[in-house]
């Protein structure tokens, strides 16, 4: 599908330039984290439900591995978010839009950040292993703290929530823009690696 400005010859709606893109490194971190988002989610959802007893201690293992996988990364994500600038969006897309096209990114790394850093210290803090950290020799980073870890299990299972909805309202609109609109905002992000200059 082409990003180019065009079409009208052919009677085809036209599509909006949209640029180069998001960095390489800026799209493998979007999508590693992603794609482990879509397992871990699936995987906290069913160990904490019933009907998987034979699995379920495989389940939690590797919860918490990939959770302190993306509490690293989300971290080096936002710092390096931080301090490479965004490319800008077309100019076609509204003002009101693209400033709530910003609030649901920065809310992202919020919830992101909250969710793998409260299933830590819940962990931890309820006295449980982290059986990654554990094999890599990390020592737990805080000591136990029964009332808060059981605090910090209700805002880790709220905030899923929150996250879903979230990320679905954010893959909406970029479905909404490149099959409905005029706008092939996924060029931005996919592939993963940008071609040409990078
Ligand atoms: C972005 C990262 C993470 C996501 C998206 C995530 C997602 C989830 C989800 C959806 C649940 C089920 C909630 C429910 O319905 O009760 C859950 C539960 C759980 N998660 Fe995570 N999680 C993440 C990181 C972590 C980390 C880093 C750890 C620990 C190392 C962890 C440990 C747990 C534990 C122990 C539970 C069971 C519920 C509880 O007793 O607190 N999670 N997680």
């Amino acid at each position: 599908m082409s990003d180019a400005v065009g079409g009208a010859a052919t009677g085809e709606p036209s599509r909006d330039t949209v640029g180069p893109g998001w960095s390489t490194p800026s799209r493998l971190f979007h999508w590693t984290v992603a794609a482990l988002v879509l397992v871990t989610v699936p995987v906290g959802v069913a160990m904490t439900s019933e009907g998987f007893d034979g699995v379920r201690n495989t389940l939690y293992v590797s919860h918490k591995g990939i959770g302190v996988v993306l509490l690293v990364l989300v971290t080096f994500r936002a710092v390096w978010r931080w301090l490479t600038p965004a490319p800008k969006l077309p100019a076609s897309i509204p003002e009101g839009e693209q400033r709530l096209a910003r609030f649901t990114h920065r809310l992202l790394y919020v919830l992101l950040f909250v969710m793998a850093l409260s299933g830590y210290l819940r962990t931890v803090g309820g006295g449980y292993p982290i059986e990654l950290l554990d094999a890599l020799g990390v020592p737990p980073l805080v000591g136990e703290m029964p009332v808060w870890a059981d605090r910090l299990s209700v805002l880790h299972a709220f905030v899923a929530y929150l996250l879903v909805a979230t990320v679905a309202v954010h893959v909406a609109v970029v479905v909404q823009h490149t099959l409905f609109g005029r706008t092939n905002l996924l060029s931005r992000m996919w592939p993963p690696f940008r071609s040409g200059r990078s």
